[in-house]
């Protein structure tokens, strides 16, 4: 059991923490797990830089060894090397922990010509349907049947084919650019998701010896080898903690630069957060926050596909909305239950009114500490970030979903003069 200790030493007027300082953002959690899925196409090595030292990367190097592969962690560097595939089964135990282990499934799929795959896991934030993965791994060929929990599929006859997403979902695009690039043959992609992670893929994909052109448009262009290479690649920043961090910023007040950021990826929460009377500034590669005083309620947010406000920003940006001056709705498009946070939120004090997809804040002025539930990753983000500003002592359990997606919180935050503590009990 982890936990975080959030101590807001606000003096008796209720002064909250001023975050102040410069921090590094990490490497992207959601290009880092495809890229490893990724390394099951070649056999010679693979070096990540910038691979993010969290939870989920863990789990899916894990996964990696289970089907014969050599992994090595050297700081942020990961080295992985698939030179026999001993196994091409996901088993549930491993998958149970992780949902991306989904995506290993077009490229063990590529390389072993078989794969069996437990049911992921993963985030409690909704359905979650592997539907639209299903269907176009289907079109390429690939039989699929399912059993007692396990998807047994056979590319024998897998072939590159014209493939149409009835949605843009980022997994099932990366699952078919991995069967794809594996493979022999041309593949479309049309109604790709445009996520940037998605062009990160890309990119390595190319690497490896595969083309692949539009990665990050709707349509996606793949000519697959079946002789991979190795390669060296630095794993994109990581969008959605640069843009926790900045919304922490603006909840506390602050004067916050984040570097080795990629600001154009943030530019639906920049706006927002202009609105709410910060100051962002931004160069090439990093991004400054200041924010003094109340925040003003933004009105509205929705989320939305890339270049859409993004679904796993709207938690920790619920915060901001529940310390605002008036009101702000926020509209959930992508998740059906992605607002378990707020029912743990409402212990500290935050007013909000919640009907299916849409919830109502009226902003209040202070929060007050509690002992409160992580539920899920960004939802427990979202509960820091409302500790920060609590006066007190807040307590976050099940810090082991913070702990999937963000690397060392406590040491990030506390570099901006807050007091986190991370506790570890057996
Ligand atoms: C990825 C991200 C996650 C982010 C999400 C949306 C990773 C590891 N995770 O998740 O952090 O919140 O994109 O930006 O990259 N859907 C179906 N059937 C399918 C697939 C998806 O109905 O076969 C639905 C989902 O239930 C959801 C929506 O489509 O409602 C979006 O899902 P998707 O884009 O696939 O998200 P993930 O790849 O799971």
């Amino acid at each position: 059991m982890t936990r975080y200790i959030i101590n807001n030493s606000s003096d008796a007027y209720g002064k909250p923490i001023y975050l102040k300082g410069n921090i590094t953002v990490q490497g992207a959690k959601n290009s880092a797990l495809p890229l490893i899925a990724a390394a099951v196409l070649s056999d010679s090595e693979v070096e990540l830089y910038n691979c993010p030292e969290i939870a989920d990367v863990e789990n899916m190097m894990k996964i990696f060894s289970s089907l014969g592969g050599r992994t090595e962690r050297i700081g942020d560097n990961v080295r992985l090397k698939m030179e026999d595939m001993r196994s091409h089964e996901i088993k549930s135990e491993l998958a149970g922990e992780l949902r991306s282990s989904v995506f290993m499934l077009g490229s063990v799929l590529a390389r072993a010509g078989a794969a069996k795959v437990a049911y992921p896991g993963g985030c409690d934030i909704g359905l979650r349907p592997i539907d639209i993965h299903l269907k176009a791994l289907r079109e390429m060929g690939v039989r699929i049947r399912e059993e007692y929990g396990y998807l047994l599929c056979d590319a024998t006859n897998a072939h590159g084919a014209e493939v149409t997403l009835d949605y843009p979902s980022v997994g099932a695009t990366e699952n078919v650019m991995l069967l794809a690039a594996g493979i022999r043959g041309s593949t479309v992609i049309h109604n790709a998701a445009r996520e940037p992670e998605i062009e990160d893929l890309g990119n390595f994909l190319s690497m490896l010896g595969a083309a692949v052109e539009g990665a990050g448009t709707q349509i996606i262009k793949i000519e697959g080898t079946d002789k991979a290479r190795g390669a060296k690649f630095r794993v994109m920043p990581d969008r959605i903690a640069l843009g926790t961090y900045m919304i922490a910023a603006a909840v506390c007040g602050g004067e916050v630069t984040l570097s080795a950021a990629r600001p154009e990826h943030v530019f639906s929460l920049i706006g927002k957060l202009r609105e709410s009377g910060a100051e962002v500034d931004y160069n090439s590669d990093s991004v400054s926050v200041r924010a003094d005083g109340r925040p003003k309620a933004v009105g509205i947010v929705e989320t939305g596909t890339y270049p859409g406000f993004p679904t796993d920003l709207q938690a920790p940006f619920s915060v901001l909305a529940a310390v605002s001056e008036g009101s702000t709705v926020i509209v959930e498009n992508i998740f059906e239950t992605r607002f378990k946070h707020l029912a743990e939120l409402t212990k500290m004090g935050v007013s909000v009114k919640v009907k299916g997809r849409v919830a109502v804040f009226e902003g209040v002025r202070t929060l007050s500490a509690a002992q409160v539930q992580a539920m899920d990753l960004r939802g427990g983000a979202a509960l820091m970030l409302a500790g920060l500003k609590a006066r007190g002592t807040t307590v976050v359990e099940n810090g082991l979903h913070i702990e999937r997606g963000y690397a060392a919180p406590e040491k990030v935050l506390n570099a901006l003069g807050a007091s986190v503590t991370k506790v570890r009990n057996k």
